[in-house]
């Protein structure tokens, strides 16, 4: 396991090129995957969660063909994937586990589907309701956790109330509305990522929306037989791993750094307006309600950039953040704490005092495996005083392969 050591910095400087977006990235593989002809994905994110959605795709008989950050996927059509002879692995990726029942709940076949230690953690059950609801045959550890096996069938379409405000489980219900006899509905109590429905739009199927309802039409049983047509795309900039290069920025007045093709779709961009808020100061103050889910990959490094601005930070309403790839309430009140922050931890969220605190001392932080948490004290330990260690720093290839040259290639010292 490999550590990283991270020098106070001066300032950041220069330009910087961007994986292709995560989230984007899973659904065109999937799509492509059950699309007729070859689509051309190109700038597919190199993050390994989205390696671990090719790798399954090609298991249920898509060919994947990939050449740097081109890939080529030559789906088999609505009803033509193969069950896999071996467990699918979706690796430490909760969107390929959850995206991809979605759509195994629909095939004449049975699948098993596990991950790694950190997503057999993780609660699956959400996705599991309203894929039984549809019809599917799931049988899950404690009916909640990976292992899943899935019988897949024929589905019925439903109108699904989500009880959570989540971009995969509405994905999961509405890739699994491609199999089923009709329009089946999601209902999100509050706007969440929407890649999902673009990215079916893009590959030929029939999405309606209307407030927060997102209705689809089955195609796999459509009289006049529906498909999906392969397409040639390209990726943007994943703006989740630019944030953490705005925030490393944002904490040196004198940064200048150009980030290049970042994607800007409307359900991603809210962070950028918490950083217009914060301003020349870096004041934060409350997040909470309907700007979670929206910013919900954000949190740890806002969090982490807490005891560098006026106010502090307060985070509530996201004990969902306890399900993610870690307890991420957990592994920020830890490491903050390392750092000597002064840390409330409460059920769904955290209360970090700001500057008047005291200055951040570089300490050995503790990522438990998690992409995001490693990256985002990777930034705060810039501006702290003496070195931080980032222990198994590796882990930030879930998601961003390049964090560590990256970071230390514009950081001025
Ligand atoms: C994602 C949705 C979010 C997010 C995750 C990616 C997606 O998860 O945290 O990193 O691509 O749909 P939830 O749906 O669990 O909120």
């Amino acid at each position: 396991m490999k550590k990283e050591t991270i020098h106070p910095a001066k300032h950041l400087t220069g330009g910087l090129d961007l994986p292709g977006d995560k989230s984007v990235s899973h659904r065109y593989a999937m799509l492509a995957g059950l699309a007729e002809g070859t689509s051309e994905l190109r700038h597919f994110s190199a993050a390994a969660d989205c390696h671990s959605t090719l790798a399954c795709m090609s298991a249920l008989g898509a060919e994947v063909k990939s050449d740097k950050d081109t890939v080529r996927v030559t789906g088999r059509g609505l009803s033509g994937l193969k069950s896999s002879w071996r467990a699918l692995d979706a690796g430490n990726s909760g969107t390929t586990m959850r995206l991809l029942s979605g759509i195994l709940a629909g095939q004449s076949f049975s699948s098993k589907l596990t991950g790694d230690s950190s997503l057999q953690k993780r609660p699956m059950k959400r996705v599991i309701g309203p894929l039984r609801e549809m019809g599917a045959d799931i049988r899950a550890r404690d009916d909640n956790f990976a292992p899943l096996e899935i019988r897949g069938g024929k589905l019925k379409a439903i109108d699904y109330q989500m009880p959570m405000a989540s971009a995969q489980v509405k994905s999961a219900v509405l890739l699994a509305g491609l199999f089923a006899d009709g329009v089946t509905s999601v209902t999100e109590p509050a706007r969440t990522r929407d890649h999902t429905e673009l990215a079916l739009e893009e590959f030929g199927a029939s999405i309606e929306k209307d407030g927060r309802t997102i209705r689809i039409h089955g195609l796999a049983n459509a009289k006049g037989g529906g498909k999906l047509l392969g397409k040639s795309l390209d990726v943007p900039g994943d703006l989740s791993s630019a944030v953490f290069f705005i925030a490393a920025a944002s904490l040196f007045p004198d940064s200048n750094v150009l980030i290049h093709n970042v994607g800007l779709n409307p359900t991603r961009t809210a962070i950028l307006d918490v950083f217009a808020s914060m301003g020349a100061s870096i004041q934060i103050g409350v997040i909470a309600g309907e700007q979670i889910p929206l910013v919900i990959d954000e949190l740890p490094m806002l969090a982490a950039l807490g005891p560098y601005t006026e106010e502090g930070i307060e985070i509530r309403d996201a004990a969902e953040l306890r399900v993610k790839e870690s307890d991420r309430i957990a592994a920020l009140v830890e490491n903050l704490r390392r750092m000597g922050a002064s840390v409330e931890e409460r059920p769904d969220g955290l209360k970090v005092q700001g500057r008047s605190a005291g200055k951040l001392r570089g300490a050995e932080i503790e990522p438990r495996g998690d992409h995001r948490i490693a990256m985002a004290f990777a930034v705060a330990g810039l501006a702290a005083e003496g070195n931080t260690v980032i222990r198994d720093a590796d882990c930030a290839g879930v998601s961003f392969p390049t964090f560590f040259q990256e970071l230390n290639r514009l950081s001025e010292r």
